[in-house]
């Protein structure tokens, strides 16, 4: 292209490794998972431009219900104030800078830790100690920085993009696909934060993929998800799915019998929604769980793990002892998950390691790595030495 050059390195070798039709694709190029500039690269095109997932809105019930967490280098705190409504804000202290709070939990008001200053749920400033004295300090003129923030079927998303469409036009085609699922009234029973030793791509691709089911699951739902019926579409600009049908003997994964909102095949039927970058959704008719992936380093990779049950399985008699086993099984399931993943990425950083031919199961990964090339740039302006000099 005139006025452009391609670069060397991570991005180049992956927009030559999706130029492939999907019937010969490859896995991507081992230096997408461990290159540090390829991470810079995503954290500016993908992290800082697209909506990111921190969870679902009931995960904060209470008023004072908070999360704080790093968003593309940008510490954030999403929480529900004294309204009821859920906001996201800087976790950064207008007065010298300090994040103000960690992890999660419950608070009446945002003190940082520092000297002291205080912040109303809604981060406009309340008190400050010893600053009467300061004839220019106004305390009204203080509020934390306000941050994107939007619910989707009961799901809460940032993004440090003002112009990002609105969620739920940008996911309007994943709506519509699942609408009689009514995954706006699944209820969280758990939700965990995690950090693996992997790159984050590797585990959102094995969750795209049902291929390797009954070999990594074998001890666990290997046997339980038909995998000869696995559907792969092609994936959309915004999301890659698949769909497969679960063995009615596992109770929870089909529709309970006083769901009449589904039909047909569809009470059987488990989706598995990979919403870009990394929210990743397993939706079944009785219960969902799901991960939402941010990287650390190449090499490692922090996840919020939760999930919960449906409407009619969550107020059935056995609901709560559904949950328990559910739990159980999902814990083991995450366990070989990691196991399988993190070899991957110890086996990627090898002399030896190239990537292999994709399966016609692995549709999604190659959807995924369109995305991802799409987004990062190989191409840069051509600088013209003669004026640049
Ligand atoms: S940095 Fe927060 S009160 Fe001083
Ligand atoms: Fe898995």
């Amino acid at each position: 292209m005139d006025g452009f050059v391609l670069t060397a390195g991570p991005a180049a070798e992956l927009a030559e490794n999706v130029s492939q039709p999907f019937e010969r694709a490859r896995a991507m190029p081992k230096c997408v998972y461990s290159s540090e500039e390829f991470l810079q690269l995503e954290l500016e095109h993908i992290f800082r431009k697209d909506w990111f997932c921190v969870g679902r809105e009931d995960g904060l019930a209470r008023p004072g219900d908070y999360l704080a967490f790093d968003l593309a280098g940008q510490p954030i705190m999403v929480l529900r104030d004294n309204d009821g409504k859920i906001r996201a804000q800087a976790n950064v202290c207008r007065h010298r800078m300090s994040k103000i709070v960690e992890g999660r939990g419950n608070t009446r008001t945002l003190v940082c830790p520092y000297h002291g200053w205080t912040y109303g749920l809604d981060g406009r400033l309340r008190g400050a100690p010893g600053m009467a004295r300061n004839s220019d300090f106004d305390k009204s003129r203080y509020r934390l920085p306000q941050i994107r923030c939007e619910i989707w079927l009961g799901w809460v998303l940032v993004t440090l993009n003002p112009d990002a469409p609105q969620v739920a036009e940008h996911l309007a085609e994943v709506e519509a696909m699942i609408e009689d699922y009514a995954m706006q009234d699944y209820s969280q029973g758990f939700f965990e934060v995690m950090e693996w030793d992997t790159n984050w791509k590797i585990l959102a691709e094995n969750f795209m993929e049902s291929y390797h089911l009954p070999v990594c699951h074998a001890k666990t739902i290997g046997g339980l998800s038909l995998v000869d019926d696995v559907e792969c579409p092609k994936g959309r600009p915004a999301f890659n799915y698949h769909t497969l049908q679960k063995d009615p003997g596992f109770t929870l994964s089909v529709a309970h019998p006083e769901n009449v909102r589904l039909k047909g095949d569809r009470r059987f039927m488990t989706w598995l929604l990979a919403i870009y970058p990394s929210m990743l959704i397993t939706l079944t008719p009785g219960y969902f769980w799901y991960l939402s992936l941010h990287p650390v380093s190449p090499g490692r990779v922090r996840i919020f793990f939760g999930g919960g049950m449906s409407k009619e399985f969550k107020s059935d008699p056995n609901g709560a002892k559904h949950f328990a086993e559910l739990r159980k099984l999902l814990d083991e399931v995450n366990e070989e998950d990691r196991g399988c993943t993190e070899r991957v990425y110890a086996g990627s950083l090898s002399e030896f390691a190239e990537p292999g031919h994709l399966s016609h199961l692995e549709r999604p990964n190659f959807e995924f790595a369109n995305y991802l090339s799409k987004r990062i740039p190989a191409q840069v302006p051509k600088i013209d030495r003669a004026t640049a000099d």
